[in-house]
Order: C-alpha cells, then sequence, then structure tokens
C-alpha cells in the first residue's frame, strides 16, 4: 500500500525540509553577491512566483496521479495519456540531475560538518573578517581535508537511505527547522547591531537595473528552480504522498513563501557583515563561512550559536540530500531488484567518486577550466541552469497540455474558474517560453 501524509501540515513540513538546504542559505547568498545584489534578487523572486509556483503545482499533480518514482511516474502518466513514451525524459533527466547534483551537494555538507567542529572549539572566538576569510582559503586549500568531510558527508546520507529510516529523520526535520530559522532570525538581530544593516538592506532590495545581465538572469531563474526542488521530479515523489482533498496550490504557495523567505533572511544576516568587515561580497561559494564565524565569534554565547547553526544547516543539507539521491535509489532497487543497501551504496559510491572533481575544483584542480568554468561550477552550470529549468518545461507542458483537463481541474481543485485559468495559461506558455527566453538570451541569441 502507497502511504499518505497524515496530514496537509505533516506533508508542507516534510517538502519545506526538502526544498530548504544549503540552496537558501549557502548557495542563495554568494550567487546574489556575485551577480550585483537586488536586481538578481528581484529576478529570483519574480521566477519563484511566477515559474516556481504553478511548476510546483504541476509536479505535485502528476506525483499524485502517478504515485511512484519520477521515471515510472512518467511512464504511467505517459500511457494514461496516451502521449510518446519519450516523455520518460522528464524521470531520467531528474534522476541524472538529482545524483549530480549531491556530488558537490556533499561537498558543500562537508564543509558544513567541519565548521561545526571548527566552531566547537573556538577556532572563530573574536575573528575579524580577514581572520574568517584566511581561514576558509586555507581550509579550501587542503584536498584531504576536504575528502575526509565530503566522504563522512556522504555516509552519513547513505546511512539513512540505507537504513530507509527518512520518517525518522523527518520527524526530527519538524521540530530542526523551526530552530534554524529562529537563529537565522537572531543572526539578522546580529547583523542589525553591526551599523551596515542599511547597506545589506539596499544591497539586497534596491533594484539596480545595470547589474542586470543574461548570464545573472540565468542564474537567478536557475537558483529558483534549485532553492525549490523543481524540474527534477523530487517534488513528484513528494505529491505521491498527498492526500486527495489537499488543496494542491495554497500547499505550493506555503511552501515557496517559506523557502524564499529563508533565503531572503540569510542574505539580510550575511551582507551587513560582509560590509562591516570590508569582505568582498562576490567572494563566491566560501561567503557563509567567510561571513558568519565573525557574527559568532564577537556575540554573546557565539561558541554555542554557532555550533548549533552549523548542526542545523548540517540537518538542513541532510534532508535535502537523501531527496536528491532517492529517484535513483528507488529506480535501482525496482528495475534490478536490488536490496535497498546495495542500491545506496552503489549509487552513494558514485556519486561520492564524482564528488571528488568537486573536491579538487577548489585547491589542486583550480585551474582545470571547462568552457572557462572549474568542474563544480560547471556541474552546477549544467544542472541548475540547464538540467533544470529544461526539465521544468517539459513538467509544465506535460501538465498544462497532454494531461487531460478534466482530471487537472479534478487534481487540483481549484475553485475558482479565473484562477484555474490562470495556472493553465502560465504552464501551458508564459512558463515554457519564458524559460527559453532566458536561456537563449544567456546564449546571447536573444
Ligand atoms: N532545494 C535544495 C536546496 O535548496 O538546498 C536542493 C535540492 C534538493 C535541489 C532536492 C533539488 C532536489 F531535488
Amino acid at each position: 500500500m502507497h502511504g499518505q501524509w497524515s496530514s496537509r501540515w505533516t506533508f508542507i513540513l516534510a517538502a519545506t525540509g526538502a526544498a530548504v538546504g544549503l540552496g537558501n542559505i549557502w548557495k542563495f547568498p554568494y550567487l546574489t553577491g556575485q551577480n550585483g545584489g537586488s536586481a538578481f534578487v528581484l529576478v529570483y523572486v519574480v521566477c519563484v512566483a511566477a515559474l516556481g509556483i504553478p511548476l510546483m503545482m504541476a509536479e505535485i499533480l502528476l506525483g499524485r496521479r502517478g504515485r511512484s518514482t519520477p521515471i515510472r511516474t512518467m511512464q504511467v502518466l505517459a500511457e494514461e495519456t496516451r502521449a510518446a513514451q519519450w516523455w520518460q525524459i522528464i524521470g531520467w533527466s531528474g534522476t541524472l540531475a538529482g545524483m549530480l547534483i549531491l556530488s558537490y551537494y556533499s561537498v558543500i555538507g562537508g564543509w558544513t560538518l567541519a565548521y561545526i567542529f571548527k566552531s566547537a572549539v573556538g577556532t572563530f572566538s573574536g575573528a575579524s573578517g580577514q581572520f574568517a576569510a584566511d581561514t576558509f582559503e586555507h581550509f579550501v586549500e587542503s584536498p584531504t581535508g576536504l575528502f575526509f568531510w565530503h566522504t563522512l558527508f556522504m555516509i552519513l546520507t547513505m546511512g539513512v537511505v540505507a537504513g530507509g529510516v527518512q520518517g525518522g529523520l523527518e520527524k526530527a526535520v519538524q521540530i530542526l527547522m523551526p530552530t534554524l530559522f529562529f537563529l537565522l532570525l537572531l543572526m539578522v538581530g546580529y547583523s542589525m547591531t553591526t551599523g551596515f544593516f542599511g547597506k545589506g538592506l539596499a544591497f539586497l532590495f534596491t533594484p539596480d537595473f545595470s547589474k542586470l545581465s543574461g548570464a545573472s538572469m540565468l542564474s537567478a531563474m536557475g537558483q529558483a528552480f534549485f532553492s525549490l526542488s523543481l524540474g527534477m521530479g523530487t517534488i513528484m515523489i513528494y505529491g505521491s504522498y498527498v492526500p486527495k482533498d489537499t488543496s494542491i496550490a495554497s500547499t505550493s504557495i506555503i511552501i515557496a513563501l517559506a523557502d524564499t523567505l529563508v533565503a531572503l533572511l540569510a542574505g539580510m544576516a550575511i551582507f551587513p557583515i560582509v560590509f562591516a568587515n570590508n569582505l568582498e561580497p562576490g567572494s563566491g561559494p566560501g561567503l557563509i563561512f567567510q561571513t558568519l564565524p565573525v557574527a559568532f565569534g564577537n556575540m554573546n554565547g557565539g561558541l554555542a550559536f554557532g555550533s548549533l547553526f552549523f548542526i542545523l544547516l548540517l540537518v538542513a543539507a541532510w534532508t535535502s540530500s537523501i531527496s536528491l539521491i532517492e529517484p535513483f535509489v528507488t529506480w535501482l532497487i525496482e528495475t534490478f531488484g536490488l536490496s535497498r543497501v546495495k542500491a545506496a551504496v552503489y549509487s552513494g559510491v558514485a556519486t561520492w567518486l564524482l564528488g571528488l572533481g568537486t573536491v579538487l575544483s577548489f585547491n589542486w584542480g583550480a585551474k582545470v577550466k571547462f568552457f572557462g568554468l572549474t568542474f563544480f561550477e560547471l556541474l552546477d552550470y549544467i544542472t541548475s541552469n540547464l538540467m533544470l529549468p529544461l526539465g521544468g518545461i517539459l513538467i509544465a507542458l506535460f501538465a498544462g497540455w497532454l494531461m487531460k483537463v478534466e482530471s487537472t481541474k479534478a487534481e487540483l481543485r481549484i475553485m475558482n474558474p479565473g484562477a484555474f485559468v490562470a495556472w493553465q495559461v502560465l504552464v501551458r506558455y508564459i512558463a515554457p517560453i519564458a524559460v527559453f527566453i532566458v536561456l537563449l538570451n544567456s546564449l546571447g541569441i536573444l
């Protein structure tokens, strides 16, 4: 028997737990910094609202109808709608994207692990911005350290996947995620005392369109997909457990709001510290590791708060990492009849090996470039900026054009006819066209 979430809130919390991860707290701030701030934030928020919410509805809807792994769900739905079997590509590309993303996500999850220990032993007591920046530089210079932490993070992830004990972790998340949220608020409170809070806010929220390029628009759109875990079928799996009488629309809106709020709070916590300490907003993937320790090192009780913050960030990363690999693991089990443990070990080892490329891209291999990008940047570009948006287009087209209108209507249960038409227009035309334009524009074609 296929299970079901016990209530709408359990689903909302579980889906938010999977959506909120390193993407919100690690990636959003550094991408914002690299892309000049406010205009990037604005495009990101518009993408979440106009593309993210309707697409999340589409994914949940397909999941609730197909009730299986993304690959199998798309197979079932293609049969049901007499659509061509190649629509399964949505499931394939999503499953692959999950592995590719996890390979580097695990390396950054490893950084989080390392920072729990660094904070706990008082490395950052009284730290200056320069000290925190140097500590990070020094940390990523050593492949052996990164190798160790990446390995440990992958073992943690695969341990849960192999044990099939996601349920326990999800329950823990229901307490830990709200705690993380409060700690973020506390960090924003600290940032207010730096004297640079206004400057941080202006950087994030005063639109400066001169900073907007095709590449930064694509990056903002990709980040919207990444942060909401869209375009790769993860949400489909979650959707398959949603009770029939749950409103998909309002649920999607709540998840998107919560996810975006966490990202914006992270930005509001970090940029005032950046400016107060003369750090570089565009310094890249190390940004939160170079800024937050300064706050912990200089606030009362910072040792405890700092360690707790990185522990919670680890848990947030952990739940997301499980949802990244789960489609592949389930597919291995269903297709080859492997045991869960074997499937977890095989997929874990493969992903871990690929992750070594990311480990090296921050030190020995930093100069090895593919199209001007390091290995890590290349993987991130291919997944966030290409695979997820393209997967999203296909999901939108499938839900908008191939599913029978009666079935989408029955699933979505939107009472207001105008709202249903609005959703239809968004998934049929606006989302696919917008994604396409942004992609072409970033390639300099449009
Ligand atoms: N949304 C997660 C984050 O923001 O960290 C990353 C992610 C998880 C992306 C699961 C995609 C996914 F399927």
